[in-house]
This record gives structure tokens, C-alpha cells and sequence, in this order.
């Protein structure tokens, strides 16, 4: 298969791994029960954190060993904020916080319109020391990429600099909008699937990711 062009980026991150592939496979699955949809976003978001987080700063602390003291590295403990695209982002939020349980948690509230596919913004409220941290947005379903798009420029006009975006399923479409849209956000897919159908549906996808998570379909 022809490789797209995103992949020489350097701001595009495909996470490849054998167990993101494996729950993808269930993920997507008509018949998966909502209930294992719910664990399995969570797992796959836990494994893309760990790679979008290769780069988070570290300070050195002093720690008592039973035998001496030794110089080890940590996270600083406000370097991290998570901001879920409600709703379906709020299906990845506990994943991340597996890894990093000190990290605050903001929320943006955007749905895309049914008729025209564009994003409608209703909410916004980021940690109040946002400027300061790497925010991780999330959302699994990147499609036009509108609403992510629309998502970081409310939280660029807050004054944070340090973005990176983390969605499980992505359309060509969205990556480019990404990239085109916010080239100094890092980007992190579990996938990247073929195209968008005529309701900017992914394809093949898993349908819609909100609705799933939540069981209101
Ligand atoms: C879905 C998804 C993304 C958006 C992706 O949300 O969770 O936020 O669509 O589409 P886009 O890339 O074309 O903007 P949806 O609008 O269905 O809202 P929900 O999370 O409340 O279900
Ligand atoms: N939002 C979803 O939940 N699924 C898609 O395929 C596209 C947008």
C-alpha cells in the first residue's frame, strides 16, 4: 500500500503495537457490549500515553534507598493536564490517568452538528495553571478533524503552547486538518483508517464512538 505523506511529519505519531492492534480488532466490533468497549478505550488510550509522553520534562530528587541515597528523575508534578472533547474523549481520561494520576483534568464540550458536520463549541473549562502544563487532548474518533481543531484553538487562545492531540481512530482527512490547522501539536493515532463516508463517518471505524461508550444507541 502507497504510504501517505502525514508519515514523513514529524508531528505525526502512528502508535503501532501488537496489543493496541489486538483491542482495536474487538473496538471496532459490532457485537462488543458496552461494558468491554468502555474498558478496552481505556486500555488502548493507557498505550498511546505511554509513548506520547517520551518527552515530558524531568527534575531530579534526592530518594532514600534501604542502602543510600540515590539521585533519581521524576515527572514534575504539575507538568500534565488531560482535556477530553466531550463526550467520547471522557472515554480515554482514566487511561491516561493510570499513568499519570496527578495530571488535572480540563473539559471541552463540542458536538458536531448532524446536518452540517461542523463543531459546536458549549464548553470550556481548563486547569486555572493550563499555561503551564502539556495538555494531552483526547478524543478516539478523529474524522474531518473539525472538532479537534476547534478544540485546541480555544485552548491556544488560554495561552498554552504545549499541545499534543490523542485520538484512537483517525481518517486521512482529519490528520491533514491537524497538521495544516495546529503544526506545532504533536499527533497520536491507534489507527489510521481509509475514508470518510458521506456523513464524515470513519471508515470502517467503529461507529459512533460516543454512543457506544455510553450506551445511548
Ligand atoms: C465525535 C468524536 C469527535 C468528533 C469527530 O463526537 O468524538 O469529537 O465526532 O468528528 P470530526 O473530526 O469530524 O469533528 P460527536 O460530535 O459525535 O459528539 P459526542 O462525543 O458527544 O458523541
Ligand atoms: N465521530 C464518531 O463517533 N465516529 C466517526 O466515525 C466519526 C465521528
Amino acid at each position: 500500500m502507497e504510504k501517505l505523506e502525514f508519515y514523513e511529519n514529524p508531528k505525526f505519531h502512528h502508535v503501532r503495537h501488537p496489543l493496541i492492534e489486538h483491542k482495536l480488532a474487538i473496538l471496532r466490533d459490532i457485537h462488543t457490549p458496552t461494558k468491554q468497549f468502555v474498558e478496552l478505550a481505556e486500555e488502548i488510550a493507557m498505550l498511546e500515553t505511554y509513548e506520547a509522553t517520551k518527552d515530558l520534562p524531568l527534575e531530579a530528587v534526592t530518594v532514600e534507598t534501604p542502602l543510600e541515597k540515590a539521585t533519581c528523575y521524576m515527572v514534575s508534578g504539575r507538568a500534565v493536564g488531560i482535556v477530553p472533547i466531550l463526550r467520547a474523549g471522557l472515554g480515554m481520561v482514566s487511561g491516561v490517568q493510570k499513568l499519570i494520576p496527578n495530571a488535572k483534568v480540563g473539559h471541552i464540550g463540542l458536538y458536531r452538528d448532524h446536518e452540517t458536520h461542523q463543531p459546536i463549541e458549549y464548553y470550556c473549562k481548563l486547569p486555572e495553571d493550563a499555561e503551564n502544563r502539556t495538555l494531552i487532548v483526547v478524543d478516539p474518533m478523529l474524522a474531518t478533524g473539525g472538532s479537534a481543531s476547534d478544540a485546541i484553538a480555544m485552548i491556544k487562545k488560554r495561552g498554552v503552547t504545549k499541545i499534543k492531540l490523542c485520538c484512537i481512530v483517525s481518517a486521512p482527512e482529519g490528520i491533514r486538518r491537524i497538521l495544516a490547522d495546529h503544526p506545532d501539536v504533536d499527533l497520536y493515532v491507534a489507527t489510521v483508517d481509509r475514508c470518510l463516508n458521506e456523513n464524515c463517518y470513519i471508515l470502517p471505524g467503529l461507529g459512533d464512538a460516543g454512543d457506544r461508550l455510553f450506551g445511548t444507541k
